[in-house]
C-alpha cells in the first residue's frame, strides 16, 4: 500500500513541447477533443470511419456492431479482408523497398528485409503450410526464438487463414502441451535452439517431449524446424520437416485467403485466476484496428519511424506492436535475439545509436534492471534519434520515470506509459503524446472510444479520488471474443452479472485522480505479474501440489525492486519439514526447479517457504491475504479472528 500512496501522491506534470504538438497526428487539444466527441456522439460511426480509414477490405462491411448476442460482440462482421495483406500486399506498391524488418541477432548480426522481400518470405512459407494441409480455421502452435522467421510464421498464418498460437520459449514442455492439447493444433513450427545473452536456449527437444505426452501424437501432424543454431535434435521423419525443406520450390505467388472480420486470428494463452490458463481468442478486424489506431494515436507514427518494440512474440505486446501493428502501419521496425543485459548493459543504448530508433518500447521491469546495472550507461551512447518513449506491461514507478525520461529521452521524449491487456488486444488507457500532459506513474486517460471507468461491486461509478475496479463500458473492437472452447468462462470472467453483465471486467483495481487521470494499482484476482509477465498463483500452486512431496501450496507476491513482484510459496509438506537447514534449504531448491520444468524458469518461485498448515478460514477457504501480508513482512496483520488454526500465524511469522 505504501507505493500505491505515494503514487497516488505524485504531482509533477510534463506538458508536451510545441514542436512536438505541431507534428503530433493527434495534435492539441481541440483534435483530441473532437475525436472524443466523435466516439461520445456516434460511436459506431466513429468506429466505422476508423475501419474504413484503416484497413483494406477485400469487401466492405455494411454492419458496424452487432450486439445481438452480447457480451459476445461481433464487429464489421460481413466484411471480407485478410491481417497479412494489411501487413504486406497493400504497401507494395507504396513502399516495396522501404525496410520492413532490421534484426539484431544475439551475436549482433544484422539482417534487413525490405517490405517485397518480407512478403515474398511469407507468401512461400505461406504454401508450405498449404502443401501440409493446413488451411483456414486450423490452429497452428508457433515456439519459436525471436527472428524474422518468427514474424513469417505468425504472417503466413495468417495469410491462409490458420489461427496461430504463439508459445513463448521460456514455458516448459508441460506447458506447451496444454496449450498444444486445448488448441488442438495441427502443426507446430519451432527452431532448433535460440540465442540469448550467449548462451543457447533448445527449444525442439521441449516440443518432441509435449508431443510424446497425451493427446500430442493425435493432434499434431507435422513440426517445422527452422535452423537457427547448430544445435543437433532428434528427428521423427514421419512428422519432422526442415524449414528449408518445406519452403523449396514453393512459389513467391500465395493468394490470400479472405477471412470474414470476426474469423479469428489468433489464439493467445494467458494466466487466469484458476490453475488452467485461458485461451484468449481475437478475431481478425477488430483487432487489427485496434493496433493501427494505437500506432498512430500512442505511437504518433511517422513514416520516417525507426520503431523498436522489445516484446517477445510470445507476449500480447510482441503480437500487436511487434507481429502485426508496426508492419500494418509499414514502418521500419528492429527486432532482437537477445537480452538487454549482454554483453553488457548498455545493449539497448547501443543499439538505439546503431539502428537510430526514434520510438522505443519497453517494460518497467527491463527499466529497472537498466538502472541498476548502470544509471549512467545510457550517456555512452547516442540516443539523439529518440523522440517518443514507451512502457507497458505494470505500474512504472515514479523514480524508473524519470530516469527513463532524463537519461533515455534525455527530457526530449514524452513517455507514454501503455495500460492494456492480452485481452483489449491494443492499448486502453494511455497518452496522446502531441495532446496529453504527463503524470510519471499515471497511464493517464482513456485513448478515443474507450470508456473505461472506476466502479465500485455493485458496478457503480465511484467518486473521483476513490480507488475501485476499472471497466470498459462499452465493446471496442480489439476486445477479445471469447476464450477458446470456453464461451461460459469467457462470460464469467470478464461480464460478470454483478456488474450487470454488459461491462469488460479488466481485473485491475484503479483510481482516477481529480483531473480525470487513471492510476493502475494492480491485479484484484489471484494473478501476479513478475518481470511483467502474468502468472496465476493457482497455476504454480497446482505444479506443486503435482510433485510426490507436496501435500498442500498457496502462493502469493511480494514486492521486489526489478521484478515488480516475486513468488512465494508457502509449502505442507506430506512428511516432515526437514529439521536441518541445509536439508530444507535443498528442498527447497528443488521444488523451485520443479516448478520450473513444470510452468517455465519464469514461474520459479523466488523464496519457498515451508509450514506445518496453511492458514484457514472456517470454511477452508485459504487466507491469502493474510500470508501476503506476512510475505511482505508486515507486523501488523488484519483481522484474523475468522482464522480456524490460529496458532498457525506464529509459525509463519517465523517461516519469514
Ligand atoms: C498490467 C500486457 C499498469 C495490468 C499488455 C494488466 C499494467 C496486466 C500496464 C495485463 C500499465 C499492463 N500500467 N499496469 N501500463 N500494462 N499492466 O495481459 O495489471 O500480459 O491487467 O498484457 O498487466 O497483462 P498482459
Amino acid at each position: 500500500m505504501t507505493l500505491i500512496k505515494s503514487v497516488l501522491n505524485e504531482s509533477r506534470l510534463f506538458r508536451p513541447e510545441k514542436e512536438f504538438v505541431e507534428r503530433a497526428n493527434v495534435s492539441g487539444l481541440k483534435s483530441y477533443t473532437a475525436l472524443i466527441e466523435e466516439a461520445t456522439q456516434n460511436y459506431e460511426g466513429f468506429w466505422a470511419r476508423l475501419a474504413n480509414e484503416n484497413l483494406s477490405w477485400k469487401k466492405p462491411f455494411t454492419q458496424t456492431l452487432d450486439s445481438s448476442q452480447a457480451p459476445f460482440f461481433k464487429w464489421f462482421s460481413d466484411g471480407l479482408l485478410n491481417a497479412s495483406y494489411n501487413c504486406l500486399d497493400r504497401h507494395l506498391e507504396t513502399i516495396p523497398n522501404k525496410t520492413a524488418i532490421i534484426f539484431e541477432s544475439d551475436e549482433g548480426h544484422v539482417t534487413k528485409v525490405t517490405y517485397r522481400e518480407l512478403h515474398r518470405q511469407v507468401c512461400v512459407f505461406a504454401n508450405g503450410l498449404r502443401s501440409l494441409g493446413i488451411t483456414k480455421g486450423d490452429r497452428v502452435i508457433i515456439y519459436m526464438p525471436m527472428s524474422i522467421e518468427g514474424v513469417v510464421a505468425m504472417q503466413a498464418c495468417a495469410r491462409i487463414g490458420a489461427i496461430h498460437s504463439v508459445v513463448f520459449g521460456g514455458f516448459s514442455a508441460k506447458s506447451l502441451h496444454e496449450r498444444i492439447v486445448d488448441a488442438e493444433a495441427k502443426c507446430v513450427i519451432t527452431a532448433d535452439a535460440g540465442h540469448r545473452g550467449g548462451k543457447i536456449v533448445a527449444l525442439k527437444p521441449a516440443v518432441d517431449e509435449a508431443i510424446a505426452l497425451d493427446g500430442g501424437t493425435e493432434c499434431v501432424k507435422s513440426v517445422i524446424v527452422y535452423h537457427r543454431s547448430v544445435t543437433p535434435v532428434q528427428w521423427f521423419a514421419e512428422r519432422d520437416i526442415h524449414w528449408h525443406e518445406l519452403i523449396k520450390g514453393k512459389s513467391d505467388v500465395c493468394e490470400p485467403e479472405w477471412v470474414e472480420a470476426e474469423h479469428p486470428l489468433f489464439i493467445l494463452y494467458t494466466s487466469g485466476s484458476t490453475g488452467k490458463p485461458k485461451g484468449v481468442q481475437h478475431s481478425t478486424a477488430g483487432y487489427l484496428l485496434g493496433t493501427q489506431t494505437s500506432m498512430k494515436w500512442v505511437f504518433d507514427y511517422r513514416s520516417n519511424d525507426i520503431f523498436w518494440c522489445t516484446a517477445d512474440i510470445g507476449w500480447i505486446t510482441g503480437h500487436s506492436y511487434v507481429a502485426y501493428g508496426p508492419l500494418g502501419v509499414g514502418a521500419t521496425q528492429v527486432i532482437f535475439e537477445g537480452v538487454p543485459t549482454w554483453p553488457d548493459a548498455g545493449r539497448f543504448w547501443q543499439m538505439i545509436e546503431r539502428h537510430k530508433v526514434t520510438t522505443f518500447y519497453t517494460a518497467p521491469t527491463a527499466i529497472r534492471s537498466l538502472i541498476k546495472a548502470g544509471e549512467e550507461l545510457p550517456l555512452n551512447s547516442d540516443l539523439s534519434s529518440l523522440r517518443l518513449l514507451g512502457s507497458v506491461g505494470e505500474p512504472i514507478n515514479p523514480e524508473a520515470w524519470i530516469w527513463y525520461y532524463e537519461k533515455v529521452g534525455q527530457k526530449r521524449c514524452p513517455v507514454v506509459d501503455t495500460w492494456w491487456q492480452t485481452e483489449t488486444g491494443s492499448h486502453m488507457i494511455a497518452p496522446l503524446p502531441g495532446v496529453t500532459a504527463l503524470k510519471p506513474g499515471s497511464c493517464t486517460q482513456a485513448l478515443p472510444g474507450i470508456f473505461a471507468a472506476i466502479v465500485d461491486e455493485t458496478g457503480q461509478d465511484v467518486e473521483p479520488g476513490k480507488s475501485g475496479i476499472l471497466v470498459i463500458k462499452r465493446p471496442f473492437p480489439s476486445l477479445l471474443r471469447t476464450l477458446w472452447k470456453d464461451p461460459a468462462r469467457f462470460k464469467q470472467s470478464y461480464f460478470p452479472e454483478e456488474l450487470g453483465g454488459t461491462f469488460y471486467l479488466a481485473g485491475d483495481a484503479a483510481n482516477r485522480d481529480l483531473d480525470g487521470f487513471f492510476w493502475i494499482m494492480g491485479r484484484i484476482d489471484d494473478v501476479l505479474n513478475v518481470s511483467g509477465h502474468r502468472l496465476g498463483t493457482m497455476e504454480i500452486e497446482s505444479a506443486l501440489v503435482g510433485n510426490a512431496l507436496v501435500a498442500e501450496a498457496a502462493v502469493v507476491g511480494r514486492p521486489h525492486e526489478i521484478k515488480g513482484e516475486a513468488i512465494v510459496a508457502y509449502v505442507v509438506l506430506k512428511k516432515e519439514i526437514p529439521s536441518s537447514p541445509t536439508e530444507a534449504h535443498a528442498l527447497a531448491e528443488k521444488l523451485k526447479l520443479w516448478v520450473a520444468s513444470e510452468i517455465g524458469a519464469l514461474a520459479k518461485p523466488e523464496e519457498i517457504r515451508f509450514t506445518e498448515q496453511l492458514p484457514k478460514t472456517r470454511s477452508g477457504k485459504i487466507m491469502r491475504r493474510l500470508l501476503r501480508s506476512i510475505a511482505q513482512g508486515n507486523q501488523t496483520l488484519q483481522d484474523v479472528s475468522t482464522l480456524e488454526n490460529p496458532a498457525i500465524l506464529e509459525q509463519l511469522k517465523k517461516a519469514a
